[in-house]
């Protein structure tokens, strides 16, 4: 998954962290959590407020660029991040939520397994939650090519959709350096999410198009699923 990782973090770092607080403070808003799985924590920049907030947190992350990032600047915290994609990490407690935030599944076609152990890391009556690309609103508004100012240059990404598969070519053009990385993502409606979640004992309890809290609509460029674990 090369994807991810340090030039990643070169070009987006900064703007991503910019939003990051206000971003795990909605979680809190919405789902009050005591404890908190961040499935997919990236370098921790959520993981890291929900800590300080004296939450009992823990984040699963398979990249090890991010995971030593995190290590690296809260040592403090070094023991809450796990090095390992969630389908391959033991349920080794239960939390009273469980959180996917930016787009954190649809990278290896493991959804089912991904939501089966996203499950049986969830307390009974728990939650999870999914903030995530929208399919729907992918094929509404689907744009071919994509500029984007970042850290220190410009990202290009060039994309196209094959059924529910995003294929993307993203250039990064960071100072005098030119990197070409394709990626492929599985993108899901807000159906697809329910369908997955279901036999796993999540009932939708309510679906946003944003942390914000802001209704859910078909095409909203992203969704935000809660699910409470019901058996
Ligand atoms: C777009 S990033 C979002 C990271 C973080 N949640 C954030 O908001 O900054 C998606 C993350 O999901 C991670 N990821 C991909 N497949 C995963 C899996 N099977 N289990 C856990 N994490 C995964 C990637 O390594 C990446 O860090």
């Amino acid at each position: 998954m090369d994807y991810f990782g340090e030039l990643y973090y070169r070009a987006f770092g900064s703007k991503l962290e910019s939003r990051a607080e206000a971003e795990a403070r909605k979680v809190v808003e919405l789902l009050n959590p005591r404890s908190l799985l961040d499935v997919g924590c990236g370098w921790g920049r959520h993981l890291r407020y929900f800590l300080s907030w004296g939450i009992d947190a823990y984040g699963v992350e398979p990249e090890p660029y991010f995971v030593s990032t995190f290590k690296a600047a809260y040592p403090q915290w070094a023991e809450r991040i796990i090095l390992g994609r969630i389908q391959e990490v033991k349920p080794f407690r239960t939390f009273d939520t469980v959180v996917s935030l930016w787009t954190s599944i649809g990278w290896d076609d493991e959804e089912d397994a991904i939501f089966a152990r996203i499950s049986e890391f969830v307390d009974k009556d728990g939650y999870v939650l999914v903030e995530t690309d929208n399919l729907d609103g992918w094929r509404t508004h689907f744009c071919r090519r994509w500029w984007e100012k970042v850290d220190n240059g410009f990202v290009l990404d060039q994309h196209k959709l094959k059924g529910s598969r995003l294929h993307s070519r993203r250039e990064f053009i960071l100072g005098g350096e030119h990197r070409v990385i394709e990626r492929q993502l599985k993108l899901f409606s807000l159906e697809d999410i329910i369908r997955l979640a279901t036999p796993h004992g999540l009932e939708l309890r309510k679906a946003f198009s944003s942390l914000d809290g802001q209704p859910f609509y078909q095409n909203a460029p992203r969704l935000c699923a809660v699910f409470q674990k019901v058996t």
